[in-house]
């Protein structure tokens, strides 16, 4: 039987209690395709960081390479200074592990409330391949003379062909596998950032014309992509785009497709060690009242598997959620308005498994 062994962090607020659920699903599907998986539970998040001051060391760092995947359930604790747990434990996951990849697919199941007014699951189907460890988010920049009324700050936006030719060739990749539309529509802003967004408008017209004569290549920047999401999101298939731009379009993804209680993410190191995450953070607010939403920590169940090279069980994860929504049992994707709980949520998807 083919084993694989997952790293679990659980992490703060509300992530422990939808992870557990995303577990139970993993485990029936594991079952059903003969897989078994393995885990090993970390406690890394704020009562940590409270308790000893520490958010994850660097010993830690080499124990999960060595994992198959690493499933996340929320970082985020609201005695901790914002900042210091995304720094310290997500972003340098991230990079550490070389995650350079954000995959964030934007799909609306059925019976699941868009904000867009006459926008079903027909026109809500696109995938979002993030650049994850460069750009904005590498950290070069500094600051002078602060706290003084002509004081100055950079933030540098730094990309490099390699970096930005890796993340391309994946979306490339993603887009020719995916197998639908075949276009992949790079976001960026080259009219402003001319030098960076030139950098990554060749990259992927070059690659795209030597090695995808397949896939429509596509353009929009951020800011029109925004509104396109809104109007007409039908149109995408596979957007492309940096770090920052992708953190955000990914929000708006997120509204679009029902909320944070479904969006799911997966921090992708495509020769390595990848990461999988519901995006929407700890909701500490909910903490233990077995009322916040699971359904995106199983989407996550399902990215993982799948990434692990188990993409029958990945599939079924899917359709179970799709199978699960679809029923109608489930009435809200809002914590606290779902007609059931958080771990009734997990036992209808894991019923359906099949
Ligand atoms: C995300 C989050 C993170 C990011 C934060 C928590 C550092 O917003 O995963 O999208 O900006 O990447
Ligand atoms: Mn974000």
């Amino acid at each position: 039987m083919k084993t694989y062994t997952v790293a679990l962090m659980p992490g703060d607020g509300t992530g422990p209690e939808v992870l557990r659920e995303g577990v139970k699903v993993l485990d029936a599907a594991a079952g059903k395709y003969g897989i078994k998986l393995e885990y090993h539970e970390y406690d890394f998040g704020g009562e940590r960081y409270k308790r000893s001051g520490e958010t994850l060391p660097d010993s830690a760092l080499e124990e999960l390479r060595k994992f198959d995947a690493i499933f996340l359930g929320a970082i985020g604790h609201p005695d901790v200074k914002p900042g210091i747990l995304e720094v310290g434990i997500l972003l340098k996951l991230r990079f550490a592990l070389d995650q350079y990849i954000n995959l964030r697919p934007v799909k609306l199941y059925p019976n699941v409330d868009t904000p867009l007014k006459d926008k079903g699951p027909e026109h809500i189907d696109f995938v979002v391949v993030r650049e994850n460890t460069g750009g904005i988010y590498t950290g070069m920049g500094g600051a002078a003379m602060v706290g003084t009324p002509g004081e100055v700050a950079t933030q540098v936006m730094v990309y490099t062909r390699p970096v930005v030719e890796r993340c391309v060739r994946y979306a490339y990749e993603y887009a020719r596998k995916r197998n639908r539309k075949k276009m992949l529509t790079l976001v960026h802003k080259c009219n402003v950032l001319t030098y960076v967004g030139d950098l990554w408008v060749r990259a992927h017209e070059e690659i795209g014309r030597a090695d995808y004569p397949d896939i429509k290549r596509d353009y929009n920047h951020v800011d029109a992509c925004t509104m396109w999401m809104v109007k007409t999101p039908e149109y995408y298939d596979v957007i492309v785009t940096s770090n920052l731009f992708g953190d955000i379009i990914t929000d708006l993804g997120a509204m679009i497709q029902g909320g944070m209680g479904i969006a799911a993410g997966g921090n992708i190191n495509p020769e390595g060690v990848s990461m999988f995450e519901p995006i929407g953070g700890s909701a500490p607010k909910y903490t233990g009242k077995n009322v916040i939403n699971p359904l995106a920590c199983i989407c996550a169940a399902g990215m993982l598997i799948e990434a692990l090279g188990e993409e029958a069980a990945g599939a079924a994860i899917d359709t179970a959620v799709h199978d699960a929504l679809a029923s109608g049992r489930i009435r809200s994707l809002s914590a606290g308005r779902m007609g059931m709980g958080t771990t009734e949520v997990g036992d209808l998807v894991a019923s359906l498994i099949a």
